[in-house]
């Protein structure tokens, strides 16, 4: 299982070294919230362009309007951004996903904890390089895993989905080992790594790969 820490709850008086501590993972998940699809509001790519990254980046936006921050995140670097459908709805989501292909980034989306995966249409499945579903409702870090969220990700391997599956809210190492079974590829991990000290941090991300 590939492993992306959020840096939500990481301590950003000191970025640096908490970066240097989730090293090992294989990438860095990125939660942008604009305080309008989601109540919270973290960062934008501007505050983030000196901060050097241990590993590639991937985006997570959670905004009103995601076609707005696409440039700017390819500017900082980012291999992977999705973006939500509920933001956008079905035609501007499809639309989407072509502009951003032919941007040279890979292109998601993301289905919100409470959203049904029909809202996934047939042409999403062959456009999208990644889908994150979402284990939690978004904006909010530390909150419990959703069970209910793997059988939508079985339904999309049923449906021939061949991309990438990133599971994002609530994954600790009591549940990783569904969530790979479950078909996922890549697992978004915040509060359970982050809310322990560095130096244990390597050694928990080992132990969810080799999941
Ligand atoms: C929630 C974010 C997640 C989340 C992960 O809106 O997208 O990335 O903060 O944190 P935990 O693992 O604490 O749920
Ligand atoms: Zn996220």
């Amino acid at each position: 299982m590939k492993i992306a820490p959020s840096i939500l709850d990481a301590d950003f008086s000191q970025l640096g070294a908490e970066l240097d501590s989730i090293s090992a993972a294989d990438r860095i998940h990125l939660d942008i919230m604009d305080g309008q699809y989601v109540p919270n509001i973290t960062i934008g790519a501007g505050v983030l362009k000196k901060v050097k990254f241990p590993k590639e980046i991937e985006v997570h936006l959670m905004t009103l309007n995601p076609e707005n921050f696409i440039d700017d995140f390819i500017a900082l670097g980012a291999k992977t951004i999705t973006f939500h459908i509920e933001a956008t709805g079905i035609n501007r989501a499809i639309e989407l996903l072509k502009t951003m292909k032919t941007k040279g980034v890979q292109a998601g989306i993301t289905l919100d904890g409470y959203t049904d995966p029909d809202w996934i249409t047939d042409e999403m499945l062959v456009l999208a390089d990644q889908i994150l579903i979402m284990s939690v409702k978004s904006g909010f870090g530390g909150q419990s895993f959703m069970p209910a969220s793997l059988l939508k990700v079985e339904d999309l391997r049923a449906r021939g989905f061949k991309g990438e599956i990133e599971i994002d809210g609530g994954v600790t190492l009591e549940n990783i080992k569904e969530v790979a079974d479950a078909g996922v590829d890549i697992a978004v991990v915040g509060s359970f790594l982050m809310k322990k000290i560095p130096a244990e941090r390597a050694a928990i991300i080992a132990e969810m790969q080799k999941v």
